[in-house]
């Protein structure tokens, strides 16, 4: 995908930094804190106002170590993708997750991870893994990690973190990546870097429902896209099985059935035994899609969490329930977008196939996941990946070279534009990119994106809004979803091609 939206016009005013970081989340703080540790420079951009607003704030069941077992945590990543995860990316991962916790979690930032009654680390357990090897802060984890990392990060003297600022496009020139342009002017700011590492998280703002926050657009995958990286794996979307099935949904964390929690359906019945001889606690994308079978079947599912101590081990998730005035306990739940283990293809240090441009954290794709991920790998992969991308980021200077400078003839956006269109584009990824997908539904789904990509292009060729770009990089990486799905008809992982999925599906949704 090579089309850029933006006009001939240039610019070379605009400022410079060692370490370029866009994105806020661990893997984002773990670049900026491993390229500061190496004397560099950092600027942090991100569009954020609030820790909140990364993905890994909401992140819930915790981040696995190996317990000093590699071999044991490879074998159960690698089952998990369904033998797809590449297993030298794998060894990485592997062999640097206790470390990496070690040194930035424990050491650094000092995260009062749980712990059991005799003072010793309190490992839990999540679908799929072999052994009790994760730690959390209750079902809270990604809020425990990131707020004292960011803070930590703040204060750094070699590091500024800047809110509330998005980067529109990349600056490149000749194969390789010489920063960004930020919505900071209205025509855009350049932002020179001898590197960039973006770190923008995942596509949860594709679908209407997701565990991920609103402005999970998919940005740094669209801007890499579009200057030419190779992107991978796009089919491969997880969908989480128990978010709460209601207005404002929000996760009801794997830790909850690790430690006991039934799934039952409509008529009050456990179901999972039927489905796969790992009961409740079966891979992901099984759990889901029994769950949506059952729900078809039966009208509801809830996750029944009566034998736990919830209210004293859960607080935040109970806190959650009381908020949605769910009583009792029994928590209606159904799947939803979760994670995107495809995206800009990276190697072991996070670099993208574009000279001095880097990927780490949801948005890329490192190889880990293959077509399906495990559990409370996503915050190791992103602190591991973040460390080796910031460490090897350093020692480039940053070029001048032209950046294109945007037009804004309007400025006054017409935000319904952008909001008509975004609902547009999640209806077309509920219906036809889901859970389960239908060969000829895929098509329609292109079809229906192309059209509304196209229409967003006219739009932005005149008009700078951050709201424009996030809708413009939302139709970019909903498009390769749709490639990748149509060019894979084999059920894998989290790609399930229903072989007749699309028989009692309806009409594409009218085109306006
Ligand atoms: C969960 O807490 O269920 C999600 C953990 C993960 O996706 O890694």
């Amino acid at each position: 995908m090579t089309e850029t939206t933006t006009s001939t016009a240039t610019t070379t005013d605009g400022e410079t930094t060692d370490v370029l970081v866009v994105g806020s989340g661990i893997a984002g703080c773990a670049a900026a804190l491993s390229a500061a540790r190496e004397g560099a420079d950092v600027l942090l951009l991100t569009k954020a106002t609030k820790p909140a607003d990364a993905s890994t704030d909401w992140a819930q069941g915790g981040i696995s170590t190996t317990r000093n077992d590699p071999e044991s945590l490879k074998e159960d990543i690698i089952a998990a993708s369904d033998g797809t995860a590449d297993p030298a990316a794998v060894d990485t991962l592997v062999n640097h997750a206790d470390d990496a916790v070690e040194d930035v979690l424990i050491d650094t930032l000092e995260i009062d991870f749980d712990e059991t009654a005799d003072g010793d680390l309190d490992y839990t357990r999540e679908a799929a893994h072999s052994e009790f090897r994760i730690l959390h802060v209750d079902a809270a984890t990604g809020t425990h990690i990131l707020r004292p990392f960011l803070q930590h990060v703040d204060n750094h003297e070699r590091i500024e973190v800047r809110q509330d600022t998005a980067a529109l496009e990349l600056i490149t020139a000749e194969g390789r990546v010489h920063g960004v342009v930020s919505d900071e002017e209205p025509t855009g700011k350049p932002i020179y870097a001898g590197a960039t590492v973006l770190a923008t998280g995942g596509i949860g703002a594709l679908y209407s429902r997701s565990t991920n926050p609103d402005d999970a657009t998919g940005d740094g995958i669209a801007m890499a896209a579009l200057a030419g990286a190779d992107v991978t794996d796009m089919e491969y979307i997880q969908f989480h099985p128990t978010a709460y099935d209601g207005e404002d949904p929000f996760l009801l964390s794997e830790a909850l059935r690790g430690e006991g929690a039934i799934l039952r359906n409509g008529d009050g019945e456990r179901f999972m035994d039927d489905y796969h001889s790992q009961g409740d606690l079966a891979p992901r994308d099984v759990v889901a899609r029994a769950v949506e079978a059952e729900r078809e079947a039966t009208g509801e599912v809830v996750l029944d969490v009566s034998p736990l101590e919830f209210e004293a081990d859960y607080p935040a998730i109970a806190e959650k329930c009381r908020d949605r005035g769910i009583e009792g306990d029994e928590i209606p739940v159904a799947p939803s977008e979760h994670f995107l283990c495809g995206g800009i293809d990276v190697d072991d240090r996070g670099r993208t196939s574009l000279d001095r441009l880097y990927a780490v954290g949801e948005c890329a794709r490192t190889g880990v996941h293959g077509a399906n991920r495990l559990a409370s790998t996503s915050l190791l992969e992103g602190l591991v990946w973040g460390l080796r991308a910031g460490d090897d980021a350093t020692g480039f200077d940053p070029d001048i070279v032209e950046a294109p400078e945007l037009l804004n003839r309007d400025p006054d956006l017409p935000a319904r534009f952008a909001a008509e269109k975004f609902t547009r584009l999640q209806q077309t990824m509920d219906e036809y990119l889901g859970l389960e997908r239908d060969p000829d539904e895929i098509a329609r789904a292109s079809a229906v994106l192309r059209r509304l990509k196209g229409e967003v292009d006219a739009y932005i060729r005149t008009r700078t809004a951050r709201e424009l770009y996030e809708l413009r990089n939302a139709s970019v990486t909903a498009l390769l979803i749709a490639r990748a799905a149509g060019e894979n008809t084999e059920s894998i992982g989290c790609h399930y091609v229903a072989a007749d999925a699309g028989e009692s599906m309806a009409e594409p949704p009218a085109d306006d």
